[in-house]
C-alpha cells in the first residue's frame, strides 16, 4: 500500500490523502468513518459499478445508505441527478454532519463531488474510483461538475475530496475499451512530467493490458504524483495545470466531430499522435519520438489516425471554438522531449499557426 499527500491550494488550507492498494475496498468506508467519526455517511454509485459487486464490496455487511445513479454513464451526468441526490438526502434525514463517498468512474465522481459541493453549502466528498480514467485523473484535482444540454461541465464547482481511495482490483471488472482507452491518460502523464515513467510503461506493457494488479498500482502511484503535484502548483488553471491538456485540444475536437462514437482516451490519443506531428513541423520534435508514441498507443489498442468519415472542415470549426481559443484559435501543449513540455517564454501552451496545424489534420487523414 502506498500513501501520498496532495495540499490543497492556500485558499483552502490543508491536505488529503491518496490511498493506493490492491483489494482494499472491503475496508475503505471503515477507515472513513474512523476519520469522521462522528458524520454519518452516504455512498454515490453507478448501476453499473453496482451489478460488478463493488458496491457489496464497500458496504462489507453494514448498512450504510447508498444512491444508485440510473443509467450509468455520461447521460445521468446532469442537474437532474444532483437534484434528486439532494433530494434523496433530505428524505433520508442526512444534513451538514454527512460525508458523500463517491464509488464509480469519472461521471460518478463528477456529479457526486458536485453534489457534496452544493449540499447545505458542501459537505466532504471522499472520492474512491473505479476507472483507468477516474484513478489518474479526474478523482485528483477537485473539479467537480455536470452537463447542461448544451455543454458539458457547464455547472460546476472546484471541491477538493477529503480523501480518495484507489483498489485497483476494481478495474478488472472494467469494459476492455474503457479499461484500454482509460490508460492513455496515464500514457500523457509519464509524456508531460516524467521519461521514466516512460520507460516503466513500455517495459510493462503486456503486463498492464493483462490488468496486473502489481503494475496497476505502480501506474496509479505515478499518475497522482504528476497529477496531485500539478494540480497543487496551479489549482485554479492559470498556467501549469494547462500542460494536463496535452493532446487534448486536437482530442477534443475528434471528439465531438464523431459525436462521442470515439471514446475520450481514443480522441486524446489521436491528439497526441497530432501534438508529436506539430513539433516536427515547427523543429522541436523528431520521427522517432513520433514512432514511439504511436507504438504504445498501437500496443494499447489505442487509434492513431482521424477515422475518415470525420470532415476536416468540422474539426478546424471545433478547434476555433475551443474554449480556451483566443481570437478563434486555440493553443497547443507540445513536448520539448519525453518528460517535458515545451515552453514559449513562461507559458505551457503555445502558438502553433493554422498552416501548420491543418497540414498535421491532412497527415492525420493518412492511413499507417
Ligand atoms: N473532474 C475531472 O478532472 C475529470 C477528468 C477527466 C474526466 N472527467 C469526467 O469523467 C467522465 C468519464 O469518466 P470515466 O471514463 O471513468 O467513465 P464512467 O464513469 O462513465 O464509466 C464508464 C462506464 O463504466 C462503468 N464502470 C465504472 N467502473 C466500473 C468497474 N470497475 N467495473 C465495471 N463497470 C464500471 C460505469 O458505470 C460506466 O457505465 C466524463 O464525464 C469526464 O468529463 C472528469
Ligand atoms: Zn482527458
Amino acid at each position: 500500500m502506498t500513501q501520498i499527500t496532495i495540499k490543497t491550494p492556500q485558499m483552502k488550507k490543508g491536505s488529503y490523502k491518496i490511498e493506493i492498494g490492491a483489494n482494499t475496498l472491503n475496508s475503505v468506508l471503515a477507515k472513513i468513518q474512523a476519520d469522521f467519526p462522528q458524520k454519518k455517511l452516504y455512498i454515490i454509485t453507478d448501476s453499473a459499478v453496482a451489478k460488478a459487486g463493488h458496491l457489496k464490496t464497500l458496504l462489507a455487511g453494514t448498512d450504510v445508505l447508498s444512491y444508485v445513479i440510473d443509467p450509468s454513464g455520461e447521460v445521468s451526468k446532469n442537474i437532474n441527478t444532483v437534484i434528486s441526490i439532494i433530494e434523496d438526502m433530505e428524505t433520508r434525514s442526512l444534513g451538514r454532519d454527512s460525508v458523500i463517498t463517491a464509488l464509480g468512474g469519472g461521471t460518478v465522481g463528477d456529479i457526486a463531488g458536485f453534489a457534496a459541493a452544493i449540499f447545505k453549502r458542501g459537505i466532504p466528498v471522499v472520492q474512491v474510483p473505479t476507472t483507468t480514467v477516474s484513478q489518474a485523473d479526474s478523482a485528483i484535482g477537485g473539479k467537480t461538475g455536470v452537463d447542461s444540454s448544451m455543454s458539458k461541465n457547464a455547472f460546476g464547482a472546484f471541491w477538493y475530496p477529503a480523501a480518495v481511495f484507489i483498489d485497483v482490483t476494481t478495474l478488472m471488472t472494467l469494459q476492455e475499451n474503457e479499461y484500454l482507452s482509460g490508460l492513455v491518460e496515464s500514457v500523457k502523464h509519464a509524456l508531460i512530467a516524467d521519461a521514466k515513467y516512460l520507460e516503466f510503461i513500455e517495459k510493462n506493457i503486456d503486463r498492464l493490458k493483462a490488468c496486473d494488479l502489481e503494475i496497476l498500482e505502480q501506474i496509479a502511484v505515478y499518475n497522482c504524483n504528476i497529477k496531485g503535484r500539478i494540480v497543487e502548483d496551479d489549482p485554479t488553471e492559470k498556467n501549469l495545470r494547462r500542460v494536463l491538456n496535452y493532446g487534448h485540444t486536437i482530442g477534443h475536437a475528434v471528439e465531438s466531430a464523431s459525436y462521442f462514437r470515439l471514446l475520450h482516451g481514443q480522441a486524446v490519443a489521436i491528439g497526441m499522435v497530432g501534438a508529436a506531428m506539430m513539433e516536427i513541423e515547427m523543429g522541436i520534435g523528431t520521427q522517432e519520438r513520433l514512432k514511439r508514441i504511436e507504438s504504445i498507443l498501437k500496443k494499447l489498442s489505442q487509434p492513431t489516425r482521424i477515422p475518415a468519415d470525420l470532415p476536416k472542415e468540422k474539426i478546424i470549426d471545433l478547434l476555433r471554438r475551443d474554449k480556451k481559443a483566443v481570437n478563434k484559435w486555440p493553443k497547443f501543449v507540445l513536448l520539448e522531449k519525453e518528460g517535458k513540455v515545451y515552453k514559449q517564454g513562461d507559458q505551457f501552451a503555445v502558438d502553433v499557426n493554422q498552416t501548420v496545424v491543418e497540414k498535421v489534420l491532412d497527415q492525420l487523414y493518412k492511413p499507417v
